[in-house]
């Protein structure tokens, strides 16, 4: 098995007087808000934030952010750093892999306009009620409370899947079903609508018997020992909800523009936009971003199963898990024939043929090799609609990782340099964050990995 090991990047510096007043400044903003008010301060968030190179346990500790737990990839606070820094200058960001929201809540949090664009629609609509800051934090409790009087008179309907039976007991799911009608007649177009609908979808998990994982998978097998009620939850995340708006309304200004787009195209980005592009893609690790929000589209009724996946969200994200490209579903030797992979051709073609060599011999046959070369594909064209919407010069920070699917190295890092510079950036840099794959004694493969801030200029 090859053990190609990762060239030796740099680390990146770690603190700043300028990362240390942006703290300072926030743990006194959360004092003033949260230790004045009442009813805030049994929602307040912890104060221990973050260092600058985190990634997103910490935005669980910020207002708003804290909403909804997301692969973010990055702190919010690492983002608001980089902006400082370059105070002064004309700064127009664009996040092209969105997420929920994080780059475009930080931009509004420093008065930056920024772009933000998602494929996945549900978690588009998540970024969306985050960016529904300015809404008035009075109305919606009105909202809630006539809510909570509905669900107490109204029937449950009780034809949910599995999934959902296995996650909450009868009477917690009665109640969360009724609670579930009252949201869905409370939506009328207003932002405190939607605010009451993300604090039902944040409290899913919370309130769950079941154990759920951090990320997608739930754990039917493992139930958790005193769950909140359903009604605590929604109650506590409403109070969170609130607290955190009040908040936001007296630092932020609504000024960015969340669009459901495909980073591939850019369609709603204007021309020579950006000057500055922040984000975190997905990485070639087989993470499916579709099932991430499984548990929450199934109960909200979006979707009956894992089945239904592919039709309502994979098929708008880039490709990088092997559920995206099963084996009849892509034509690998016309994929990587396309001209955008050009620049990497002779080093991609011997990898995507090793993976197809590999696979057959693997219990799994995990389509790696579709996906390696699809992944590629989708980022090279992404590349290329970043180059149309950027500013010359732009810098543009990819958060990303390299990987081995099979204990076969794939350069993502030097890969992505060279289809950016394909594309008429002109060069990159990285910095190293973390090693990835170095620690676990029961890992898939021995391939050292890291994990860092891909540069691009130009
Ligand atoms: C690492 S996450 C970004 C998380 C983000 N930084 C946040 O704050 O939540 C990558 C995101 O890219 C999205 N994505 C995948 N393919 C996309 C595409 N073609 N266009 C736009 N977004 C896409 C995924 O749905 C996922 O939300």
């Amino acid at each position: 098995m090859p053990m190609a090991s990762p060239i030796k990047y740099p680390p990146a510096e770690e603190g700043s007087d300028v990362l240390l007043r942006l703290r300072e400044d926030y743990e006194q903003a959360v004092l003033d808000l949260f230790d004045t008010d009442e009813e805030a301060r049994g929602v307040r968030p912890a104060l221990k934030v973050v260092g600058h190179t985190s990634n997103f346990l910490d935005n669980l500790r910020l207002p708003v952010h804290r909403w909804f737990r997301y692969s973010a990839g990055f702190s919010a606070e690492w983002v608001k750093w980089l902006l400082a820094e370059r105070k002064g200058r004309e700064l127009r960001v664009l996040d092209p892999f969105v997420g929920s929201g994080t780059t475009c809540l930080a931009c509004d949090e420093m008065g930056v306009e920024s772009y933000g664009l998602e494929a996945h629609p549900f978690v588009h609509r998540v970024a969306s009620a985050k960016l529904s800051y300015t809404s008035d934090a009075e109305r919606l409790l009105a909202k809630a409370e006539s809510a909570f009087r509905f669900a107490r008179e109204a029937q449950a309907a009780n034809d949910y899947p599995d999934l959902i039976q296995k996650c909450f007991g009868p009477e917690t799911l009665d109640f969360l079903d009724r609670f579930r009608q009252a949201v869905e007649k409370e939506q009328d177009g207003t932002r405190e609508a939607e605010l009451l609908w993300v604090a039902l979808v944040s409290a899913l998990r919370v309130a769950s018997e079941a154990g759920t994982a951090p990320w997608q998978y739930v754990l039917p097998g493992r139930r958790k020992t005193s769950p909140p009620s359903p009604e605590a939850a929604l109650h506590k995340a409403i109070q969170m909800i609130a607290a955190d708006i009040r908040f936001m309304a007296r630092r932020a200004k609504p000024l960015a523009k969340l669009r459901i787009d495909d980073a591939r195209k850019c369609a709603t980005v204007p021309d020579v936009w950006a000057t500055l592009v922040i984000t975190s893609p997905p990485y070639a690790n087989n993470y499916d971003y579709a099932d991430a929000t499984r548990l929450e589209m199934v109960f909200m009724g979006e979707i009956r199963g894992w089945g239904d996946l592919q039709d309502t969200v994979r098929k708008h994200l880039v490709r990088a898990c092997s559920q995206h490209v099963p084996p009849k579903s892509v034509n690998l030797d016309e994929v990587l024939a396309s001209p955008e992979l050009a620049p990497i051709r002779n080093e991609i073609v011997p990898v995507c043929r090793e993976l197809s060599s590999i696979r057959l011999e693997r219990g799994g046959k995990k389509t790696y090799n579709n996906m390696i070369a699809c992944y590629f594909l989708d980022l090279a064209q992404t590349w290329q609609a970043l180059r149309r919407v950027c500013a010359s010069p732009c810098d543009v920070c990819f958060v990303i990782g390299d990987s081995a699917p099979y204990g076969v190295y794939v350069p993502v890092v030097a890969w992505f340099g060279k289809l950016a510079r394909a594309a008429g950036f002109e060069s990159w840099t990285f910095t190293k964050l973390r090693d990835r794959n170095i620690k676990w004694k029961n890992r898939k493969h021995r391939v050292p990995l890291c994990e860092g801030h891909l540069w691009v200029h130009g």
